[in-house]
């Protein structure tokens, strides 16, 4: 039985015990994919160029998917024009500047911060947390005390052109406690995926969240299954968009475990683009994107809306590549 017949065979479905027939109203009968061999990067959106050839520089020497991931991430944060991710990142309506990142390797070892405060590099206290201590995830002053106790690097936020913006903001906005409305263009999150030489997985995910979300909001990127999900066993897979429809179905999860029963990448990340669809009535500025690999070097990804785009970086490529997707804006 070839993969797409075993994806259109629902009694499979139900003998492996994981999906009920809900799930799959239509058996899926799209495929974009490509399929990349050696090492390779996959980041979200047009950022995610940059951060792959930092990335590159890690996996070309023979470094791990993990660490190539975290270069990239941090790569981005570095980047001052960015107003979603990192030190350039916009703050919360009280005016703060929290970040949020996450870290998985392919062994199921991970480790996540959140609302984080003033520290330049959250992917890589993530990475420290993940490696230095018995926990999986810290936040807030807990995360920072941990950032400063391991001479992470100190920054003042908001920057300058960012205090400005949301002054400007506040003033137009006064009503703190109005839930913020949706708005696509805040959530271009940084998500890596890589495999390395050696075949193994890694990633990250990071961001400054939702611009002038309300304070201590936690979008999915620091939550290991929401904005990132990594097992040697099939593969890898990150998210960005509206955080709170992707923690909903735990995204980057159901996308890998999508590809562990037969699914491509694409094919997986659709399904779950389509989900998110079919538990949102209301679908303005909803936007979501998945990018996924399988361990065969198949590589894809989907978004609810058009315009949603990855980079792709191996030795032989370095390309934005335009996700598929269920609608137009
Ligand atoms: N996807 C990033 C966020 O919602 O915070």
């Amino acid at each position: 039985m070839n993969r797409r017949k075993f994806i259109k065979s629902g009694s499979l479905f139900f003998a492996a015990g994981t999906l009920s027939s809900f799930d799959f109203p239509d058996a899926p009968t799209y495929e974009f994919n490509d399929k990349v061999e050696g090492p390779v990067i996959l980041s979200t959106w047009i950022h995610g160029l940059e951060a792959n050839r930092a990335a590159w520089n890690v996996l070309a020497k023979g470094g791990s998917a993990l660490d190539a991931t975290v270069a990239g991430a941090m790569h981005t944060e570095s980047d001052l024009t960015n107003r979603s991710v990192g030190i350039g990142g916009r703050p919360d309506r009280a005016g703060h500047v929290t970040l949020d990142a996450c870290v998985m390797d392919g062994d199921g070892r991970s480790g996540s911060v959140g609302f984080l405060e003033g520290i330049a590099h959250p992917a890589a206290v993530a990475k420290a947390v993940m490696e230095k201590t018995p926990h999986a995830m810290l936040v807030g002053a807990g995360a920072k005390q941990f950032a400063l106790d391991h001479g992470f690097e100190t920054i003042k936020t908001p920057i300058p052109e960012v205090k400005k913006d949301y002054l400007a903001w506040k003033k137009e906005n006064k009503d703190l406690f109005k839930p913020p409305k949706i708005n696509h263009e805040n959530h271009d999150t940084i998500g890596l995926i890589a495999r390395d030489a050696k075949g193994n997985f890694g990633g990250t995910c990071t961001t400054s969240g939702w611009a002038y979300k309300m304070p201590g909001r936690l979008g999915d990127s620091p939550i290991i299954g929401a904005g990132l999900f990594v097992d040697n066993e099939v593969g890898a897979a990150t998210a960005t968009g509206l955080g709170e429809a992707i923690i909903r179905v735990a995204g980057s999860a159901i996308v890998v475990e999508l590809m562990r029963i037969g699914m491509k990448p694409s094919e997986a990340c659709k399904e779950v683009v389509l989900r998110i669809i079919r538990k949102n009535k209301d679908l303005t500025g909803l936007q979501c994107g998945f990018i996924a690999m399988d361990k065969e070097g198949n590589v894809g990804g989907f978004s609810v809306y058009n315009g949603f785009n990855f980079a792709l970086k191996s030795s032989l490529r370095d390309e934005m590549v335009d996700a598929d997707f269920d609608r137009k804006w």
